[in-house]
């Protein structure tokens, strides 16, 4: 059991004041969530990229709210320390007022997340506005939104042009003034970012938004080269492979199946040396 204090959104919204960078992680999954804690992660997102990383689709949207609420419970059954928000699957929080309410309840109820996240905009303000004045802590997301990748037509830098930039501006503005505790650029040009980071005074948490926000997230899968087919992205520093140890040692094991030298004695079960005799003794 830690001892480190619970993280909440005031202690990030310190952090941020006190220059002290906010490390968050995504996880979806019991093991992950706790190796995560255990490293010290302020914050985990169980992120819709799951549907990228942990059920084989192309993109997020076809990932549901029961797929998120089922990962969210595993996720915070691990972990008592880091803060855990949990991406609002795609067209969960478009409708009405009361649908979003709804959707949320049943993520935080029945997933036990503290926290959600919502791709979009000044457009989204509205929604984020009423989880917030419901108690919900809100997170938002700008720059590339995977859920809307086929209206941008792939995953390409934002915020290059003066209008994008000025656009990607009003918007955080209009997710701070929500209510929102903190905001995620994803592909976002570093020089824009930093200046949105000294703009706001909730957090700027990057991903592929250079060193100028107050913190950082990374996909674990990417982080650590989990998979088969991890494409290398030019913001992701890979800290491990485990993907291929993960190869190896399977291949070690149906090597020595193959071979006979496995299971050994080691890794084997013995009964008392009359039942051995009654078996082999030919009676
Ligand atoms: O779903 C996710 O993992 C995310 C991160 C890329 C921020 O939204």
């Amino acid at each position: 059991m830690s001892t480190r204090r619970p993280v909440t959104t005031s202690i990030m919204k310190k952090m941020k004041k006190d220059g002290n960078p906010i490390t968050m992680i995504t996880a979806y999954d019991y093991p992950s969530a706790q190796l995560a804690e255990e490293a010290g992660v302020d914050a985990i997102l169980v992120g819709d990229s799951l549907g990228n990383v942990v059920l084989g689709y192309e993109a997020t949207l076809p990932v549901t709210l029961d797929d998120m609420i089922y990962h969210t419970r595993a996720v915070t059954r691990a972990v008592s320390v880091p803060f855990v928000v949990t991406d609002m699957p795609f067209m969960t929080y478009h409708g009405s007022v009361d649908e979003t309410l709804k959707n949320v309840a049943r993520l935080m109820r029945e997933g036990r997340c503290k926290a959600v996240k919502m791709e979009g905009g000044a457009e989204i303000a509205p929604a984020v506005r009423a989880c917030v004045q419901a108690g919900v802590p809100v997170m938002g997301h700008v720059g590339l939104t995977p859920q809307s990748i086929y209206q941008i037509g792939g995953y390409k830098v934002q915020g290059k042009t003066s209008e994008q930039a000025k656009k990607l501006l009003e918007d955080v503005k209009a997710l701070e003034e929500a209510g929102a505790f903190a905001v995620v650029l994803e592909l976002v040009t570093d020089e824009l970012a930093a200046h949105i980071s000294e703009q706001l005074t909730i957090p700027t948490i990057g991903i592929g938004a250079g060193a100028g926000c107050d913190g950082q997230v990374l996909v674990f899968h990417d982080l650590l080269q989990y998979g088969s087919s991890i494409r290398p992205k030019k913001f992701v520093k890979a800290y491990a492979n485990v993907g291929e140890v993960i190869r190896q040692g399977i291949a070690d094991y149906v090597r020595d199946v193959k071979e006979r030298k496995f299971p050994d004695d080691e890794h084997a079960f013995k009964g008392e040396s009359e039942v051995a005799s009654y078996l082999y003794g030919g009676k």
